[in-house]
């Protein structure tokens, strides 16, 4: 058995940004409940036109990462897209990637677990690396948000949350099993699955060609829904759970943390966590503040940064954790 180790983290978000106050321009919001509720300052959006895609953010962080992994794309053995925003229906982003990277033809999977995308992709990767099937795995999580949310005061409740961009990971072999991806932790309750959900179009549910016979304007079924309050509760529970489950199975206690980097949902739930955990600042990694909740790449992005900020050293216990749709939730313990 082998242990994975992340070797390279890169990030990429679009040029576009979109203040508080823009905001406030096309829907009744302002900077102070968005701040006050949420700790968002402002989020990235993609330019319609511009050529930025679920993919091409993806392959631009990936880009970064393998440079910086210092091994060449056809080193990689097999791909790991999460993403709730994919380019098309079908196929998913992991195989536009192997094109546009033009790497070897490895496999290629899609996660679909929303904000645990990237948690639940490096579990499925390290799984892999462990076995000894494959020694360098891509994990990309990378979302388009923007082009789906409804930019009016409708929507106000969730268009103000999401923002766009894509970070990107090279999982390697580690043969000290005491070093890299110690343990990862995974769960769902899908119970609660409608509650952060985006319903239409789906086949179980309504199509593309029902929603144009309707020609409703108060159609909101492929707009996202968001029971913010509930998410809320749930996520604080799950979040605290998931993390004292990771730091059992290691024999860590929550002193042990040299770095939290929760997924960005909400400046509010981060807060609580470090609270919670009795937590110096310097022990929770927080961007919300610049892009908002970017769901799948949130913890890929808050990852790199927090590495180009040298937040993360060598033996450095780093714990990764996530909440959301579906409900699902993780956490994933690291030795740097
Ligand atoms: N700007 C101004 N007012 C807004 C608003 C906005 N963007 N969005 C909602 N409001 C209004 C509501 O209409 C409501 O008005 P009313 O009292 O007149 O009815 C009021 O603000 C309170 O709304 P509510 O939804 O109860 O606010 P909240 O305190 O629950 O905050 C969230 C809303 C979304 C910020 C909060 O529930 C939350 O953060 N939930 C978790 C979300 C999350 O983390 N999601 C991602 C999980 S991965």
């Amino acid at each position: 058995m082998y242990n994975s180790k992340i070797i390279g983290l890169g990030h990429y978000v679009p040029e576009n940004v979109v203040t508080n106050d823009d905001l406030s321009k096309v829907m009744d919001t302002n900077d102070e409940w968005i701040q006050e509720r949420t700790g968002i300052k402002e989020r990235r959006h993609v330019v319609k036109g511009d050529g930025d895609t679920t993919t091409s953010m993806g392959v631009k962080a990936a880009k970064v990462a393998i440079e910086r992994a210092g091994i060449d794309k056809d080193d990689i053995d097999f791909i790991v897209f999460a993403t709730l925003s994919p380019d098309y229906y079908f196929p998913g982003p992991g195989v536009l990637v192997q094109r546009d990277l033009g790497i070897k033809t490895v496999g290629a999977l899609d996660v679909r677990n929303q904000c645990s995308g990237f948690i639940y992709g490096i579990s499925v990767a390290d799984q892999y690396i462990k076995s000894g099937m494959y020694k360098n795995i891509l994990v990309i999580g990378s979302e388009v948000h923007s082009h789906g949310l409804d930019m009016t005061t409708r929507g106000r409740a969730v268009s103000v949350i999401f923002g766009d961009g894509a970070g990107a990971a090279i999982l390697s072999r580690e043969e000290d099993t005491s070093k890299g991806i110690l343990s990862t932790h995974l769960h769902s309750e899908g119970q609660h699955a409608e509650e952060l959900s985006l319903l239409a179009p789906g086949m179980g549910n309504r199509w593309v060609s029902d929603i144009i016979a309707d020609n409703d304007p108060n159609d909101e079924s492929y707009l996202p829904h968001m029971n913010g309050q509930f998410v809320f509760k749930n996520a604080v529970v799950r979040f605290s759970e998931v993390i004292v489950e990771g730091l059992k199975a290691n024999k860590l206690e929550a002193t042990d943390i040299d770095l939290l980097v929760p997924h960005q949902a909400n400046l509010r739930i981060s807060q609580f966590i470090q609270k919670k955990f009795g937590l110096k600042d310097d022990q929770v990694f927080n961007n919300i503040m610049n892009y908002g909740n970017t769901t799948a790449a949130s913890i890929p992005i808050a990852l790199t940064e927090a590495w180009e900020q040298g937040r993360v050293k060598e033996g450095d216990t780093v714990v990764l954790a996530a909440f959301g749709s579906g409900f699902t939730w993780g956490s994933a313990i690291i030795k740097w």
